[in-house]
């Protein structure tokens, strides 16, 4: 018999289905409980509540583990490439090598973006951030793809808007750094792969001239690929909620770039890189800084450490202190700022306050130190994660969209005023 859970409200008894998943994870089915019971359930930020069911991404928080469709991200860091893992989470299996050629030559074909899109660059004040940028021009596509705005499309042609949106990334974020260096756009070289031309039209003039340390290109491709997705984060959420109400995949992954920007999420790297500076400024006395982060009085956050879901190391973040190592080794770079990282870590995960609540570093911690031997700039870094983050999204609403899930709509508890009547104060 399968397993129920039992709710006893105003002395009724309301029987609820349990779920388990295929990592033996357990959900109460609460979806009838309101028509049962009158009630509904309260869990402000989602901190206990499972949104949908989805076999794209399994992540123990508890053990550290993450694995897309079953892969662990560890080989798949180590052994495969960004193309492939996209094509894995966007169609559930690793590629033979006919479907990853094919695959590859699709978005090949797409990486030019309309002549007319480059206009919109004139229309910014140079300051304008990166990602308010991206979040822009991503969604702008759709003008150009009118064909995307119909709901009830084939899936062929949902497929093409994938292959488009994944192929017209790397040019966007190539083109937003170009112009905030006021250099010429560089238009993608097809003969490259999809991290080469990406560095290509970053830092190329000319097919020619360019050459890309291939150190750089391994150490890019393993960031993009431990970014590529992390089940129902904030991001992630945003994408499948907005496109439950069956909005195009362009206007979709705005939004998710929109919900990326902020420094709770993926704009932690930026704000690590800067509290890293800020500390080498003042001294690089970390035992000071982390004893602002305990304090509750002051604002002070460690940036890039801490996770909701890790309560133990983010496997993602184990890899990247590794690359950092090696890409700054490769490179002969000597980055004071990983000295003062690399202490930090020491001091929080011996420190009562950091071990209590859990907290390690995360994602982001390591990572800008790796962009910045790279050569981008910091306010570059979370358009970066949004370009590694992209397949993942994309997989996360083509799923949403196939399971034909309902539009997302929350419940509240109100908490205002109750009846009155109106009077005009403003005249009276
Ligand atoms: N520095 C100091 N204290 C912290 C930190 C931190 N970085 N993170 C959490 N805490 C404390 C927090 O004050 C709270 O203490 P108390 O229980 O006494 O009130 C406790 O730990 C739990 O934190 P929370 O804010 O309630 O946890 P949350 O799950 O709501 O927030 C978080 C998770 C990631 C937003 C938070 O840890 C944080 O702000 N970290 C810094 C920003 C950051 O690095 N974000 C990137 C996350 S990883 C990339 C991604 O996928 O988004």
């Amino acid at each position: 018999m399968s397993e129920t859970a039992k709710v006893l409200l105003d002395g009724q008894e309301c029987e609820l289905p349990v779920i388990t998943g295929t990592e033996n994870e357990k959900a109460i089915d609460i979806s009838k409980l309101r028509d049962k019971t009158g009630y509904v359930t309260l869990d402000t930020g989602y901190k206990n509540t499972g949104a949908t069911t989805s076999a794209i991404t399994f992540l123990d928080g508890e053990q550290g583990i993450l694995r897309y469709r079953g892969y662990p991200i560890e080989q798949l860091a180590e052994k495969s490439n960004f193309l492939e893992v996209s094509y894995l989470l966007l169609y559930g299996e690793l590629p033979s090598a006919s479907q990853l050629t094919d695959f590859t030559k699709r978005i090949t074909r797409h990486t030019l973006v309309h002549e007319d899109v480059k206009k919109f660059f004139d229309g910014w004040p140079s300051s304008a951030h990166p990602m308010g940028q991206l979040c822009s021009l991503i969604c702008s596509l759709s003008s150009f793809y009118p064909e995307s705005l119909n709901p009830n499309r084939s899936q062929e042609e949902v497929d093409l808007s994938i292959i488009r949106i994944l192929a017209k990334m790397p040019t966007l974020v190539s083109w937003i750094y170009k112009k905030s260096i006021g250099h010429p756009l560089i238009y993608p070289n097809n003969n490259l792969d999809y991290v080469s031309n990406f560095l290509f039209m970053t830092y190329g003039m000319r097919t020619e001239d360019f050459h890309v340390d291939p150190v750089i290109v391994e150490a890019m491709d393993k960031l993009l690929i431990l970014h590529a997705d992390h089940e129902q984060n904030c991001s992630t959420s945003t994408v499948r909620l907005v496109g439950s109400s069956q909005a195009n995949p362009y206007a979709s992954v705005a939004a998710g770039v929109a919900a990326l920007w902020g420094p709770l999420h993926g704009g932690a790297n930026q704000k690590v890189i800067e509290m890293l500076d800020q500390i080498q400024n003042d001294g690089g006395n970390t035992a000071k800084w982390i004893e602002k982060a305990k304090d509750k009085n002051d604002p002070f956050r460690l940036m890039g450490f801490g996770h909701r879901v890790y309560k133990n190391f983010d496997p993602r973040a184990k890899i990247i202190k590794e690359a950092c190592d090696n890409v700054l080794n490769k490179l002969g770079i000597h980055d004071p700022i990983l000295d003062i990282a690399k202490q930090l870590e020491e001091v929080a995960l011996q420190d009562p306050y950091f071990v209590e609540k859990k907290l390690y570093p995360n994602v982001d911690f390591y990572s800008g130190i790796i962009y910045r031997a790279i050569g981008f700039p910091t306010e570059m870094f979370t358009v970066l994660f949004a370009l590694g983050r992209l397949p993942g999204w994309l997989a996360q609403w083509k799923e949403m969209r196939e399971a034909g899930q309902p539009i997302g709509r929350p419940r509240q508890i109100y908490t205002g005023e109750v009846k009155r009547d109106y009077t005009n104060i403003a005249t009276r």
